[in-house]
């Protein structure tokens, strides 16, 4: 990749990319806010307040509960639960704050008050309003910054129906009161057309979750339909009134669902020829490459473009924990270069085959998009052929250099009430306190532009990579070998001592779908057959049956099972007794093997 040049300057990518990013690093610096700016103050105590892990998760367990808290003695009960612990790790101030024991006093009012600002102070940098009448003034505000937007109402894993309808419903009144009003201003060649013409002003990005409560990949037909059904009149709207619907992406597991729905939607008769409307994919999976290929291959076949907002993904945590918890692979690059390594590689392919998969790069990372600028400027593409995106609260600064650079600017910005949009805030919080963040890397007065600036690579080297390598599980192991290497001292030697736990199945992924939906066919045909007892080798058929039924269809017989009376127990307990005694004697080694072999069975 260093070695494109640029005929006209003869510059490497490199340098180039180099040479981009000191100008707008130098352009930033000069930007700083003032220590007199509130904003100052509150990245300060943020920064302060993250930089203890201890502190850093007891404010978040606080923020996320406080939504809930109804009054001052309630915020008080939990501010004194959470912070109790860190106690020795707090400033002075704040533990006085925490001696407050009189509930209804003056003081713990104040205390109280104090939390409740603070903390929807934190949330209104993120969040651009909590109604349609507050979100649109801020988006008045962005645009005439220069700025254009996707605007997103908060909410997502919903668990009612109620709920969705009410999320579809404000989408289609989001669309019928915006469309005008931002339809009738004069029209800006910056933000409202590209280098093909113009494009729709309203942008609305969406969450599958948050159109269906039983969003789940166990079930993708029922899904697919039901979620089909509530997207169409959307985009029905979005068509009529001219404006882009983005379909955001959320946790792994619900990836390759949504793809699909996306796909199947727009090889509808009334959408195939519809092309404002985008989906995302994220750099921090390895699997991102082939999603993109995939989505080529397919565009083509559709006859229209699409448009591809390309990030390197928000669920970071979740994937990580919850992969490792479940013992299943991990969907998502394990180190931070690895994925900026993966956006710059999948924003080559994005500029490449700009005619079908139009590309808006959303990242805060100076690196990655002077990447981009300095590719797009080496292969003659136009600024407005593509887009940058960056969060209301997190990239305004940036985007305004960029902005007065000539380049679109799509400021990602959600509305609506605090507690539909508390995991949005905390998403935001965990990357604004994140140490592999390129805004907190950039606060640090020790990391140098160049630093900054560099080429993605491993931390011990300064190569820049050609391969990524693709994570292994995160599964931690269990059982034997990891719990009890103290007393088993073959553990260490012998592998067959190593146990781990088959972990469920992972049904976001189709191939597993429709393993089961086999395994479930063949097993239909042994229904019904009865099940005799069987102790000590030799097998019992009773008087007495026990009758199991399908839980969906009492009619349907699974099997009957022949029940023990008080001798079959006592022949059964009496059994087991004399074969522990062989079973106690035998070596570790051959009873582990034992083990294995029946869970291999159960496995099967
Ligand atoms: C998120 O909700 C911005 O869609 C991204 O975290």
């Amino acid at each position: 990749m260093s070695a494109v040049l640029d005929v006209s300057t003869g510059q490497s990518l490199e340098q180039r990319i180099h040479q981009l990013g000191a100008q707008l690093w130098k352009i930033m610096q000069r930007r700083k806010p003032s220590i007199f700016e509130r904003r100052w103050l509150e990245e300060r105590l943020m920064n302060w307040a993250m930089s203890d892990e201890a502190i850093k998760v007891q404010m978040f367990r606080f923020v996320d509960v406080l939504p809930m808290l109804r009054d001052h003695i309630a915020i008080n009960q939990h501010l004194h639960e959470y912070f109790e612990d860190v106690r020795s790790h707090l400033p002075w101030a704040v533990r006085v704050g925490l001696d407050v024991t009189d509930n209804n006093g003056v003081l713990s009012r104040a205390l109280a008050f104090n939390a409740r600002t603070n903390a929807s102070r934190m949330a209104q940098r993120f969040i651009a309003g909590s109604t349609l009448e507050e979100v649109e003034k801020s988006l008045k505000k962005l645009r005439d910054k220069g700025f254009a937007f996707t605007v997103d109402q908060l909410g997502e894993a919903i668990l009612t129906e109620e709920e969705a309808i009410a999320y579809q419903g404000r989408c289609l009144d989001l669309l019928d009161h915006l469309c005008p009003e931002f339809n009738r201003f004069p029209e800006s060649t910056q933000i409202d057309r590209d280098h093909e013409g113009s494009i729709p002003r309203v942008n609305l990005s969406l969450k599958l979750t948050a159109l269906d409560p039983s969003f789940s990949p166990l079930d993708a037909e029922g899904t697919s339909r039901r979620v089909k059904e509530k997207l169409r009149p959307i985009m029905r709207k979005a068509q009529e009134l001219g404006a882009f619907i983005n379909f955001d992406m959320e946790q792994n597991s619900y990836k390759e669902l949504t793809i699909s729905i996306f796909k199947e939607l727009l090889e509808e008769e009334e959408f195939l020829t519809f092309s404002d409307i985008g989906i995302v994919i994220q750099a921090y999976q390895p699997a991102s490459g082939d999603d993109l290929q995939d989505l080529l291959t397919w565009v083509k076949k559709r006859g229209t473009p699409v448009w591809i907002r390309l990030v390197k993904g928000a669920y970071w945590d979740y994937e990580t924990t919850v992969s490792a918890q479940r013992g299943w692979p991990c969907p998502v690059y394990l180190e931070k270069w690895q994925s900026d390594a993966n956006y710059e590689k999948q924003s080559r392919f994005l500029l490449d085959n700009r005619e079908w998969l139009k590309p808006a790069f959303g990242s805060h990372n100076m690196r990655s998009l002077s990447h981009v600028f300095a590719y797009a400027e080496q292969q003659g593409i136009p600024q407005s052929a593509y887009e940058i995106q960056v969060l209301y609260g997190m990239g305004n600064d940036f985007g305004q250099v960029l902005v007065e650079k000539g380049f679109r600017v799509r400021i990602y910005t959600p509305y609506g009430e605090l507690i539909p949009g508390m995991a949005y805030l905390v998403r935001r919080l965990l990357e604004n306190t994140s140490n592999d963040s390129f805004l907190t890397q950039s606060e640090k007065s020790d990391v140098s532009t160049e630093e900054l600036l560099k080429a993605p690579a491993r931390k011990s080297t300064s190569k820049p990579v050609t391969e990524i390598p693709t994570p292994t599980s995160s599964l931690p192991t269990f059982g034997i070998s990891s719990q009890a290497d103290d007393m088993i001292s073959t553990s260490e030697t012998n592998p067959k001592l190593k146990f781990e736990n088959t972990p469920l199945i992972d049904f976001s992924v189709a191939a597993n779908r429709d393993k089961m939906k086999k395994s479930l066919g063949e097993v239909r045909d042994q229904f019904g057959a009865s099940y005799s007892l069987l102790i000590d080798g030799k097998s019992y058929e009773t008087r007495t049956q026990w009758t199991t039924t399908c839980p969906f269809d009492c009619n349907m017989v699974i099997g009957r099972v022949s029940l023990a009376n008080t001798d079959h127990v006592t022949d059964a307990i009496e059994a087991a007794r004399r074969s522990f005694g062989t079973w106690s004697t035998m070596e570790p080694d051959y009873r582990a093997e034992y083990l294995d072999l029946i869970a291999d069975k159960i496995e099967q």
